[in-house]
């Protein structure tokens, strides 16, 4: 398992706290930046990130900018990524089990430091559950190559 981490501005200081807490569990990862706290777009930052998991050196992302949401959407537009912003527990285990979510993108600005390490942990130890659920995202897959 290797994570691709990323984030904007907002995110930064909630990125450096999921590579210490990566780094304590040993668990595998690439930062793809942004390194310093100065200002930058994160669209620019998602697309370059994403590349990293649809050409499969990575597995899942974390990607962070102030709300989650603008970094989710940049990644979104990405083929082949099924990214999911979430602030709770439920969204971030289920959207492993039913959409296969390969990038979790969590707001800086919204989360808090322990709640982001649970979110973290649930998404990347939850396996897709496949079934009527692989259906589905057949169909999502299916919007993106029309
Ligand atoms: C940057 O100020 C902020 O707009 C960005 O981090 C993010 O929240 C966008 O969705």
């Amino acid at each position: 398992m290797k994570l691709c981490l990323c984030a904007d501005h907002g995110g930064f200081e909630l990125k450096e706290e999921i590579k210490k807490y990566l780094t304590e569990k040993s668990i595998d990862f690439e930062d793809y930046g942004t390194y310093t706290p100065d200002s930058i777009d994160y669209p620019v930052v998602a697309e370059k990130a994403a590349a990293h998991i649809t050409n499969g050196e990575c597995d899942l992302g974390i990607f962070c900018c102030g709300t989650g949401i603008g970094i989710s959407m940049a990644a979104n537009k990405v083929k082949g990524i099924r990214a999911a912003c979430c602030s709770d527990y439920f969204s971030a285990k289920f959207t492993r089990l039913h959409n296969d979510a390969n990038v979790l993108c969590l707001g800086g600005r919204v989360v808090g430091v322990g709640l982001a390490l649970e979110l973290v942990d649930v998404f990347i130890n939850t396996e897709f559950e496949g079934g009527r659920h692989q259906r589905r995202v057949d169909l999502i897959t299916a919007i993106e190559n029309k």
